[in-house]
């Protein structure tokens, strides 16, 4: 079961990346599926997507094909790599147990160079059950702003959005700070 699952490159994503320099080095955590690594890779960037799910990364490895260099089995929360210009962001904070996510404040604060980005999709809600479990608006600023300013948002229309994300998902580019 992985209703998350977008099944394709998200339009928004696929409309930034229209307007951004390259190549970059990109971490992908919990890469999933992995259509937006296999996106990074055909444009040039040094793309590095990490999962620790077994099915994930051999699903990942279909969609990447000759890109599949790009995958490694990895724990976000221990991964040893020099820092990234951008961490993309989808479905894998609202993948983690509430308790781990001062852990991922500070890991993505470590993993994104001073002046890179952490850029992609954020479920805001106040659900108490997940996964996926939603963050109030308040709650992703408190975790990011000591390190990151939020240079841009975007609402995720519903009729474009997966239901388990409908009408509380946005788009949102933070940098991290010099
Ligand atoms: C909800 S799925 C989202 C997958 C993908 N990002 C997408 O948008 O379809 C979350 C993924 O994160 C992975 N994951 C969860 N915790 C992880 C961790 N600590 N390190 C690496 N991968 C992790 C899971 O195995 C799963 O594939």
């Amino acid at each position: 079961m992985t209703p998350w699952d977008a099944g394709g490159v998200p339009a928004q994503l696929a409309a930034w990346l229209q307007g951004r320099k390259g190549p970059s080095r990109v971490l992908v955590p919990g890469c999933g599926s992995g259509y937006e690594v296999l996106q990074f890779a055909a444009r040039g960037d040094d793309v590095l997507a990490i999962d620790f799910s077994d099915a994930a990364l051999e699903a990942a490895r279909r969609v990447l094909g000759k890109h599949a260099a790009a995958l490694r089995k990895a724990d976000f929360f221990s991964l040893e790599a020099p820092a990234f210009d951008l961490v993309y962001e989808r479905a894998f904070l609202c993948a983690l147990p509430r308790r781990l996510w001062p852990d991922w404040g500070r890991r993505v604060a470590e993993l994104v160079r001073p002046g890179g980005e952490l850029a992609g999709f954020f479920y805001l809600d106040d659900n108490e059950r997940g996964p996926p479990f939603g963050i109030p608006r308040e709650g992703l600023h408190e975790l990011l702003t000591g390190n990151f300013t939020l240079v841009e948002e975007q609402a995720i229309p519903p009729d474009q959005s997966l239901s388990v994300f409908k009408g509380r998902e946005v788009w949102q580019v933070w940098r991290r700070r010099l």
